[in-house]
């Protein structure tokens, strides 16, 4: 594996085990702007440390993390896009689907990805062009066509605007596929489609911080993400998102 992403994921993997062995007793919650939308401590800490350690590591890198102060995004140069805790109502309410999501953008396309899933130890990891790994055993997309396929989707909650459309084009998925599922983080929704376990994952808006590293690793697994129009995904603003095992 590469220095820098070895790098990366030691620190990921460090930050994973401060939210596994997180002091559930007295959690602190706030809201944020949306429906049911919060930020807990280890959101917070969570992205402090990843900020100090990873700029250590490329100190000439900008740093976008949902719960800080923010770099403006541009497609030159080094930007890492971290998701401190993708999964904060999964983890207030210890349902142990969580994760830190961490990508490397390098000149507005994704360089280097890693995800980490501390309850099912699982590191999701990719580098452009070197594909993608789940603790270190390549990954690939599934083979099946969507009618022998599960189907995953984001509820986008904090927009109640988008309610009716998710849970209608869920409706049309679900008649198309196998079946449905909504695991509550959009990285591990990624990474299980990479992995093969899922072949169709949609959500109608998300931020960069919830989908960068996924999609490299979706990407070098073989798959293709796009917005729900089919158009480019971007990582200077929100978006839709659609992962599938092919074109
Ligand atoms: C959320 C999760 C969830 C998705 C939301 C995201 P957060 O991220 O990924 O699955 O449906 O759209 O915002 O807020 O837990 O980091
Ligand atoms: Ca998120
Ligand atoms: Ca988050």
């Amino acid at each position: 594996m590469n220095k820098t992403l070895e790098q990366i994921c030691d620190v990921v993997k460090k930050c994973g085990e401060i939210m596994r062995n997180a002091d559930r007793s007295h959690l602190e919650i706030d809201d944020k702007a949306g429906h049911a939308n919060f930020v807990t401590e280890y959101d917070r800490k969570i992205e402090e440390i990843l900020r100090k350690e990873l700029l250590e590591i490329l100190p000439d890198a900008g740093f976008i993390g949902e719960e800080g102060e923010q770099a403006s995004f541009s497609d030159k140069g080094k930007f890492f896009i971290v998701d401190p805790i993708d999964g904060t109502t999964n983890f207030i309410k210890d349902y142990k689907q969580s994760c830190i999501s961490v990508a490397l953008i390098e000149d507005g396309q994704g360089k280097y990805a890693v995800i980490y899933n501390p309850y099912g130890d699982e590191l999701f990891t990719a580098e452009a062009g070197a594909g993608a790994f789940c603790n270190g055993r390549p990954i690939r997309v599934s083979k099946q066509p969507l009618e022998n396929g599960i189907i995953l989707f984001g509820t986008a909650p904090y927009y109640e605007e988008l309610n009716e459309k998710s849970f209608r084009m869920a409706y049309e998925y679900f008649r198309k596929g196998l079946d449905i599922r909504r695991s509550g983080s959009a990285a591990l929704d990624l990474c299980a489609i990479a992995a093969g376990r899922a072949e169709l994952y949609f959500e109608l808006r998300l931020y960069p911080w919830d989908y960068a590293a996924g999609a490299l690793i979706v990407k070098e697994a073989g798959g293709c993400v796009t917005t729900v129009e089919g158009g480019e995904i971007t990582y200077d603003g929100p978006c839709s998102v659609l992962a599938r095992n092919r074109d």
